[in-house]
């Protein structure tokens, strides 16, 4: 499989998203535990070297998997996760954005993941809705970029990473120091990042996909649902999941992947991708 960097780090063009691993709603325990512990432990055998995660499934749900299926770590494994938001009592998803909570929250991930370094740590930019980007607001966006400078020169993480972030604040946050990776919603029916995956292909740094597959939230799913897929999926023998994954890896060579699954068989389709040759003309 190819690969890019994260930073310092050079992982498989696939890995894992570990949204999926905590119960409903990414909220409370997995309804299997073994089964989200055997994921993990098969993505790591057949060669996952990048998982992504955060404090905030479960809350500490996926780290706490995590930790309990793979720790201690391989070398190469990327682990990345990110700040800026905080789980209450229901289950909502409030802004942690403060760089004293970022902070916390850092600490906290290394806690828990029981590491004393991330390969790298993405600021989610909190809009209050997952599928938008956030604005900037310039001073708490400087006095962010502050917090995460500091977290990498002292060596808590590798490298920073921004999520759900502008064109905009992209170009400010190179101004002042350099950004690993970049994580925002793209996938075939969604591109309204394309902008922002262009100046991250522009600058040579990984963009990295979430919703990849339509994500795990509308029964819906407008990914794997979308007629163009499923032809795609019909004429080659592939699966539906498995079109969507090579269409996005197709986009730029910086992208990375990050599907989440809870189950061991869609881990294994979700890593037979990149041999795919999409139809000429294929266009959802
Ligand atoms: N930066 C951010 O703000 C942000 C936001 C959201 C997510 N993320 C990250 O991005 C990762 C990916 O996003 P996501 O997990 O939300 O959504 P996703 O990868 O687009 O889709 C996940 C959904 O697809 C299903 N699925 C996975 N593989 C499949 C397959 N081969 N066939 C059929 N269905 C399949 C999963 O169900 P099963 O469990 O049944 O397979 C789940 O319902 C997350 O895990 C997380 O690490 C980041």
């Amino acid at each position: 499989m190819t690969t890019f960097h994260i930073g310092s780090y050079t992982v498989k063009r696939v890995g894992f998203g570990a949204m999926q691993l905590p119960g409903p709603g990414v909220s409370g325990p997995p309804r299997d535990h073994d089964q989200a512990i055997a994921v993990l432990k098969r993505a790591v055998e057949l060669g996952v070297d990048h998982i992504d995660t955060a404090q905030f499934y479960g809350p500490d749900v996926a780290n706490e998997l995590i930790r309990e299926a793979l720790h201690p770590y391989p070398e190469n494994l990327a682990l990345v996760s990110k700040v800026g938001a905080r789980r209450d009592g229901e289950g909502n998803w409030n802004a942690a954005q403060e760089p004293d909570e970022l902070r916390a929250d850092i600490e906290e991930n290394l806690r828990t993941l029981q590491t004393d370094r991330l390969a790298a740590v993405n600021l989610r930019i909190h809009s209050g809705d997952p599928n938008s980007v956030g604005p900037v607001q310039r001073d708490l966006f400087d006095r962010q970029l502050t917090a995460m400078i500091a977290a990498r020169d002292e060596g808590l993480i590798g490298g920073i990473g921004l999520s759900s972030v502008s064109v905009e604040h992209l170009k400010i946050a190179l101004d002042r120091t350099e950004i690993v990776t970049v994580q925002n919603a793209y996938n075939l029916v969604d591109t309204s990042s394309q902008p922002v995956l262009d100046l991250t292909t522009e600058h040579g740094i990984s963009f990295v996909p979430f919703f990849p597959l339509g994500s795990g939230f509308s029964a819906d799913n407008p990914v794997l649902g979308n007629p163009a897929v499923k032809q795609a999926a019909a004429d080659l023998g592939r699966t539906p999941a498995q079109i969507a994954l090579a269409w996005t890896l197709s986009v730029a060579p910086n992208v990375l992947l990050i599907p989440g699954t809870s189950s061991v068989a869609h881990l294994e389709e979700n890593l037979a991708v990149d041999d795919i040759e999409l139809p000429a003309g294929f266009a959802p």
